[in-house]
């Protein structure tokens, strides 16, 4: 036990677990999903196992603008998917900024580039035309089964897609999305880089009334590689692992240079996982609402699981809040994806 007893206690209202709402694939039945994504260090790592697990059908890949400029994320998307040997996967490039508000981006963290110091070599695999919402309706459409939609960047294409196309909200099955957090942000106190970039667009999504399950930093900061990690990653065969080693070895040098912890929270896959595995995150109901104001909270997502405030103001929880997960096992699942993958 520490010396003082509130270390490791959560700094927020931490409610009951409940059992998940969101779906869950199987080898035998996988989801189809598609990731919405700004590669991005964590994000290479949530496109590979979006692209290695059995319980998941890659349908496509949109790319937002986010850790880096747009059009870096999409092609660290494209260039990501054909070192994983999924040039059978679409992407589509998304929007550049938020909908509204100052363009805000990661590159201090990711690089400019986006994906640190690494080349990758070139996609063989055309981007789609017509853009990022235009794939997502043509996937979803097309799709015999509801979609589950992975956004892992600041949620613009998802609010477009919701506003421009309600008619297929009976078709999305799921939105699992990283980002917010019931506790402390990281892009500023009160908020999540995600919902930070675009908190206009977060609004739009958490009030949509679709199944919602926000991945945020209360569960992806116990989601964390260190170096012993990168050593596991580095020794493993295969380019792909070898990059996740690179990527990890530039945001631990950053960290180190900033006087920090040498560790990396690998938010991304957290959101990718949940949809693959039932019981690795624990989960809470929370309703959710975002502060799309300017002022210091701007971009915070508010969350409140007191069932007494919840009835009082008769309003019902709108998601589920990831609160828990297995390190150990997270940081297995990750090894074993990348040893799948060229
Ligand atoms: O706050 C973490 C999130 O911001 C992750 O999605 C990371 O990739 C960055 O986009
Ligand atoms: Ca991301």
């Amino acid at each position: 036990m520490s010396a003082d007893p509130r270390i490791g206690w959560p700094t927020f209202y931490a409610a009951k677990l409940s059992p998940r709402r969101s779906p869950v694939g199987t080898a035998a039945k996988p989801l189809p999903i598609i990731l919405d994504t700004d590669p991005g260090l964590d994000d290479a790592l949530a496109i590979a196992v979006a692209v290695a697990r059995p319980e998941l059908k890659l349908l496509g890949v949109t790319s937002v603008g986010g850790n880096a400029d747009v059009h870096h994320c999409t092609d660290n998307a494209r260039r990501l998917l054909h070192l994983y040997g999924a040039d059978d996967v679409p992407v589509a490039e998304g929007a550049a900024g938020p909908l509204s508000g100052p363009l805000e981006r990661a590159t201090e963290i990711h690089g400019e580039s986006g994906l640190g110091a690494t080349k990758l070599a070139e996609a063989t695999r055309p981007l789609e035309p017509g853009g990022a919402v235009a794939l997502m309706v043509r996937l979803i459409e097309a799709s015999p089964e509801p979609v589950a939609l992975v956004p892992v960047g600041p949620l613009t294409n998802i609010a477009m897609l919701l506003r421009g196309f309600p008619h297929l909200a009976p078709k999305i099955a799921e939105i699992c999305l990283m980002g917010g957090s019931v506790g402390e942000g990281n892009a500023t106190a009160s908020a999540e880089f995600n919902i930070y970039a675009d908190p206009v667009a977060a609004e739009i999504v958490f009030a949509s009334g679709l199944p919602i399950t926000m991945i945020g930093l209360d569960v992806t900061h116990h989601a964390t590689l260190g170096a012993d990690d990168l050593a596991t990653f580095a020794a493993l065969p295969g380019a792909s692992a070898k990059v996740a080693a690179e990527l990890l070895a530039f945001a631990f040098a950053r960290a180190k240079e900033w006087g920090q912890h040498e560790w990396m929270a690998i938010h991304d896959a957290v959101a990718v996982l949940h949809l693959a595995i039932p019981d690795l995150v624990g989960v809470a109901r929370y309703r959710v609402v975002v502060d799309g104001t300017n002022g210091p909270a701007r971009g915070r997502t508010i969350g409140d699981a007191s069932d007494y405030r919840l009835k009082r103001d008769r309003l019902e929880a709108n998601c589920d809040v990831g609160l828990t997960i297995d390190r150990e096992r997270f940081v297995q699942l990750l090894v074993d994806a990348y040893r799948t993958l060229p």
